[in-house]
C-alpha cells in the first residue's frame, strides 16, 4: 500500500500516524488532504533505524548525532537539512526536515518492510485532538486512510519533543513525550520556544491546537473550577474533585505524570463523546512531562478562549 502512494495510519511510541511514501511527492500530498492540513504544516519523517538517518541526509553536527545516539528509537523529533531526495511539500518548502525514529515495533517493521522513509503527522484531522488508539483513527478520519494497523494504546500518549539542535543554541520548537530535563543531560541548557500562531515554526505550537469538538475550559486549580452541574464534565490529575459532575476523567490517582500523560488525549477523547456542554480541566505540576500536557490544554483552551 505505502509502495503504490496509500495511506496507511500506524501505532507509535507517541501517538498514531498517518503515513506516506516520503519520497514520493503526490503520496505526501494525500496526507495534507486526508487531514485537511495546511500546506505550510512540514511532516516529519520517520525511519526505521538511527543507522538510516546519515545515509539519508549527510553528515549531522555533534549535538544532533549525540541525541540520536542517545535516545533513538524514542519520542524525539530532530532538525536536519533536507535531503534532495525529500520532495519539498514533505517539509512545507523549508531546507530542513523534522526525522525520527519510532520506539514501536510494529512502526519500526513497517518502515522496514516499506524500503522508504514515512512521512507521518499524527493520524487526525488538523486542529483536532490527536489519536492515541486505532479506534480514535478510524473515528476521526475514516474512509480517508486507506489501512489502520492497530498496535493498541500508544504508551506515551503524547506527541514527540521537537528540538533544533543544529546550532550553537539547541531550541525546543515543541514541549514533547521526552522531557527537557532528558535533553539537557546530553547537551547542555535548552531554550524552550514559546509557541507563536503568527509564525508556524512548528504548527504543533499553534496556539488554538489538540482540541476537542467540546468547548475545554483550563481553570487555575481544582478549588476555582465551581460545583459541576449536568452539562460539564472534569478533566482532574489526581484527585476527584468535589460536587456533581457529569463525568470525570482521573489522569492518575497516584499522581503520576507519565500516566497522565499516557491517558491525556484518551480521556480527552471519552470527555468528547458523553456528550457534556463543557469541559473543565485543571493543570497538572508544571515540571517533567506535565510541561508538555499543560501545553496540550493551554492550546486546547485557546480554541475556545482566544485571550489565552
Ligand atoms: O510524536 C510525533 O511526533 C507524532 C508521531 C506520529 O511521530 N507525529 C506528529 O506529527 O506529532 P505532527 O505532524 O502532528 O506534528 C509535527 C510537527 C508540526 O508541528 C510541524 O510543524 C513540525 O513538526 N515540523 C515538521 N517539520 C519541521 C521543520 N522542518 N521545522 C520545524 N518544525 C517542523
Ligand atoms: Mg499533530
Amino acid at each position: 500500500m505505502l509502495r503504490t502512494g496509500g495511506l496507511v495510519a500506524f501505532p507509535t511510541e507517541t501517538v498514531y500516524g498517518l503515513g506516506a511514501n516520503a519520497l514520493d511527492a503526490r503520496a505526501a500530498a494525500r496526507i495534507f488532504e486526508a487531514k485537511q492540513r495546511p500546506s505550510f504544516d512540514p511532516l516529519i519523517t520517520h525511519l526505521a533505524d538511527a543507522a538510516d538517518l546519515e545515509p539519508l541526509v549527510g553528515a549531522v553536527g555533534p549535538a544532533v548525532a549525540a541525541l540520536a545516539a542517545r535516545f533513538w528509537p524514542g519520542p524525539l523529533t530532530l532538525i536536519v537539512d533536507r535531503p534532495d531526495e525529500i520532495p519539498p511539500i514533505v517539509t512545507s518548502g523549508l531546507d530542513s526536515m523534522a526525522v525520527r525514529v519510532p520506539d514501536h515495533e510494529h512502526a519500526r517493521r513497517l518502515i522496514a518492510a516499506a524500503g522508504v522513509p514515512l512521512a507521518a503527522p499524527s493520524a487526525n484531522r488538523f486542529g483536532q485532538l490527536s489519536p492515541t488508539r486505532a479506534e480514535h483513527v478510524v473515528r476521526g478520519l475514516g474512509a480517508a486512510v486507506d489501512v489502520v494497523l492497530d498496535g493498541g494504546p500508544s504508551r506515551c500518549g503524547i506527541e514527540s519533543t521537537i528540538v533544533d539542535a543544529r546550532g550553537d543554541h539547541p531550541v525546543v520548537l515543541r514541549l514533547g513525550a521526552l522531557p527537557v530535563e532528558e535533553l539537557e543531560k546530553v547537551i547542555g541548557p535548552v531554550t524552550v520556544r514559546p509557541g507563536s500562531s503568527g509564525q508556524p515554526v512548528a504548527p504543533g505550537t499553534l496556539a488554538a491546537h489538540y482540541a476537542p469538538r467540546t468547548p475545554l475550559r483550563l481553570v487555575s486549580s481544582a478549588e476555582s473550577a465551581g460545583a459541576g452541574g449536568p452539562g460539564r464534565g472534569y478533566l482532574a490529575f489526581r484527585d476527584r474533585p468535589a460536587g456533581d459532575w457529569a463525568a470525570v476523567e482521573v489522569l492518575s490517582g497516584s499522581g503520576d505524570l507519565t500516566e497522565a500523560a499516557a491517558r491525556l488525549f484518551d480521556a480527552l477523547h471519552r470527555l468528547d463523546a458523553v456528550g457534556v456542554a463543557e469541559i473543565v480541566a485543571e493543570p497538572v505540576p508544571d515540571t517533567g512531562l506535565g510541561r508538555a500536557v499543560n501545553d496540550r490544554l493551554r492550546r486546547a483552551a485557546a480554541t475556545w478562549d482566544p485571550a489565552i
